[in-house]
């Protein structure tokens, strides 16, 4: 049982395998909160966790419970107007403008396992699994507003799942002005905020702060996740290392506009909001109408970050990303895009997927530039047929050929894009978003489709499903080249105009729903000009995600390792691409860029026919390597050793383990080579201390307890003629630990 209650004293304990969370019913129907944090015994009541002294210049809640003080509490779920002058969880606006009201609890139900939601990707668990759902009913009774908090309990991957239904029960309309999907109350604020901010080709940069009084916030008003920051947030102690201590977790399955605001009040008292960001929203809710929030991912470890990753990234596989694909192994793919860009023929694409057959490649994708008259990026988003000047025979044609070298074949499109030199624009030119009588703003040349419309999501579902059946794709690049401005729908009433950027969200989310049910077998990859929509709602349809444009093995570092603190390397698509790098003009050793991008989902982006023969064979190698390995890289347990953020910035290191502990892949980076340097030691993680493993073949054997304990040596003189047996600029050396029979 993860959830207890007590229904005298109104307390609610949600337990997980080591964490606890526990909130109960206030003398004013409000519900607070009591804890969150390490695992502790379930109580009858948590009395002194509630308690509160009567503080002066504040306001009393009700006239005659002058002790009662919302400033100075912590809450599950604050109102707007009625005393605690925090940033609420929700606000709304009655039929008179009124933007008063207070929810006060009215009853809660469990239902065992969670189900998925209808409209929103969602977490999802069975009964069997152990995963149990608490709803807690608030109620309004003046505005006739309902809200059931939702709280599902993922015990054995220390998550808890919450977002927030309204209902409108009144005979008058209600806007939802702010309907966050969780908030959580913290007793104090010794925490450090880290969070993940960057650009195009430099994603998920770490970035950690100290709290301080008064809000700090990440977000996005781009109506995407986006480059620039991400939902997803920790919070740790200070003194919290990647091995030990005290760290919460945040995220939202959430594609869009979101808001994650962090904020300390004058007792101390630390607020975290995380839904929907509310700049960009309001939503309409006619009497009987509701609305459901995004869930919101909430996690605690109080182990570190490793451990806080992985138990997100279990939580993954079992109950975000789409089952069918969840545990698959992902094929290794070679991609057109950098090896061709616009400019190639069904002769050139053929070249490359004949050369990928060979080395041991799996899938080709045909990127970019195949529809249409699409030699540049101005022209025919939208127009999802085969440009015949290109590929004459066609699309199913240079298909069959592909799948007749025994290889997958994958397809890049662009669904929610228009340009204005196409057919489709031609056909509907008020398809586009834009604000009346204003010229729109173009992003790459092209601009967006109103996918609040149902009809122009049914056209190019339509047109893709053409595509994905007459070429019997198994794979599909969903990518997204830029941020939407001049948000207006055309058909919606101007009192519902803040309603479109969510509404554009679900129809992006209906239109992957739709072809996931059609063509069920097929694999998709979200991309957004790099990793601009690398994020849980996409993971839930799209399994992987292309993690940014840049493939220079030492920007991918740092972008992977950011990115590995609240995703799994399975999710991230990971290439080797060409020198000089076309994003930094950087020369990187084959090797280094393998033995990057072996850390997550394995593809090569660069014309391998132009290779020399010493390089195919060396990618040959990698491949097979990869394959040997894939089990390991895609889903073992994945270890942070050394940041690339932190101290000098100049090594990197990181790990993964299989599940029974007989075999470690340990990758350690050098940046710049330092003459003469110190003496360095490897320290692995996660082995088992007693058995006995080789470090790549070694004669010497080591117990997993020395190895984490006592580290490795390693090799630090360089061999000018063997510069990536040591230390050198660049260089990238993998320790395999394998355990002795
Ligand atoms: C941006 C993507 O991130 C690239 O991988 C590539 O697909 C291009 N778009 C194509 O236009």
């Amino acid at each position: 049982m993860s959830i207890s209650v007590n229904q005298q004293a109104k307390v609610f304990h949600l337990q997980t395998a080591h964490s606890s969370y526990i909130f109960h019913v206030m003398a004013n129907g409000d519900l607070g909160q009591l804890y969150f944090g390490r695992k502790i015994h379930v109580k009858d009541h948590y009395d002194n966790l509630a308690k509160r002294e009567r503080r002066e210049a504040m306001v009393s809640w009700g006239n005659d419970v002058d002790d009662f003080q919302p400033d100075n509490l912590k809450t599950e779920y604050a109102a707007f107007g009625r005393g605690d002058f925090r940033d609420p969880a929700y606000q709304i606006a009655a039929e008179n403008g009124s933007r008063i009201s207070e929810l006060a609890y009215a009853g809660y139900h469990i239902d065992e396992g969670k189900a998925r939601l209808s409209e929103l990707p969602s977490a999802f668990g069975q009964p069997s699994e152990g995963v149990q759902t608490l709803t807690i009913d608030l109620a309004d009774p003046l505005t006739g507003l309902q809200a059931s908090l939702h709280y599902s309990v993922f015990e054995q991957e220390d998550v808890i799942v919450r977002s927030t239904t309204f209902s409108n029960l009144s005979d008058n309309k209600i806007i939802l002005r702010r309907a966050m999907s969780a908030q959580l109350d913290l007793p104090d604020s010794r925490f450090q905020m880290i969070s993940f901010a960057g650009s195009w080709a430099r994603e998920r940069q770490e970035v950690k702060n100290a709290l301080k009084p008064g809000i700090q916030s990440v977000g996005s008003l781009r109506t995407a996740s986006s480059h620039q920051e991400n939902p997803f947030i920790m919070l740790a102690r200070p003194e919290t290392t990647e091995d030990t201590g005290d760290v919460f977790a945040f995220n939202l399955i959430y594609s869009g506009n979101f808001l994650d605001q962090v904020e300390v009040n004058h007792y101390d008292l630390t607020r975290v909001l995380i839904g929907i960001h509310p700049e960009e929203f309001a939503w309409t809710l006619d009497p009987n109408e509701s609305f459901q929030t995004p869930e919101a991912v909430l996690s605690f470890s109080k182990q570190g970050f490793n451990q806080l990753s992985q138990q997100l990234t279990n939580f993954y596989a079992n109950h975000l990303v789409n089952p069918r694909f969840a545990k698959q192994s992902r094929p290794i793919l070679v991609n057109n895009w950098e090896a061709t860009y616009f400019d190639f023929n069904e002769d050139k694409l053929l070249a490359i997927a004949k050369k990928a057959a060979e080395l041991g490649i799996e899938l080709f994708v045909l990127d970019d530039g195949w529809f249409g008259h699409r030699d540049d990026d101005h022209t025919s988003l939208g127009d999802w047929f085969v440009d015949k000047k290109k590929l004459p025979q066609g699309l199913p044609h240079l298909a069959d050929a592909v799948h007749g070298l025994g290889l997958k074949f994958g397809l890049w499109f662009e669904p929610e894009m228009i340009s204005m030199a196409s057919e489709l624009y031609k056909k509907h030119p008020d398809w586009l978003i834009a604000s009346p009588k204003r010229q729109p703003i173009a992003g790459r040349n092209q601009y967006v489709l109103d996918f609040t419309r149902n009809e122009i999501v049914d056209a190019v579902f339509q047109m893709m499903a053409q595509r994905i059946e007459e070429s019997h794709l198994d794979y599909v690049k969903w990518d997204m080249n830029r941020y939407i401005t001049d948000m207006f729908g055309s058909e919606l009433p101007a009192d519902r105009q803040l309603e479109m950027a969510h509404r554009y969200i679900l129809g992006v989310y209906h239109l992957y729903q739709r072809l996931i049910d059609r063509f069920p077998d097929v694999l998709f990859e979200s991309c957004a000009s790099g990793g601009g929509r690398f994020d849980l709602g996409m993971m839930y349809y799209a399994p992987q995600a292309w993690t940014s444009d840049n493939t220079d093995a030492l920007s991918r570092i740092q972008i992977q390792y950011g990115t590995s603190y609240g995703y799994a390397p399975s999710m991230m698509g990971a290439h080797v691409s060409d020198v000089p790098n076309y994003q930094t003009g950087r020369i990187t050793p084959l090797s280094t860029r393998g033995r990057v991008a072996y850390f997550g989902d394995l593809g090569y982006e660069l014309d391998i026919t132009k290779l020399s023969e010493k390089e195919q064979q060396e990618i040959k190698k990698q491949v097979a390597f990869y394959k040997r390995h894939r089990q390991l890289f895609q889903f073992g347990t994945f270890y942070r050793l050394q940041s690339p953020f932190a101290g000098d910035k100049n090594v990197a290191s990181w790990e993964v383990v299989n599940a029974d502990r007989t075999l470690a892949i340990t990758a350690r980076y050098q940046f710049l080579n330092r003459p003469n340097p110190a003496y360095l030691r490897l320290y692995f993680k996660g082995l088992s201390p007693d058995r006995l493993y080789r470090i790549n073949g070694s004669e010497e054997t080591f117990f997993g307890d020395e190895l984490e304990n006592a580290g490795y040596a390693v090799d630090q003189i360089l061999d000018i003629n063997q510069p990536m047996t040591a230390s050198a600029d660049f260089s990238a050396h993998l320790f395999i630990a394998q355990a002795v029979e």
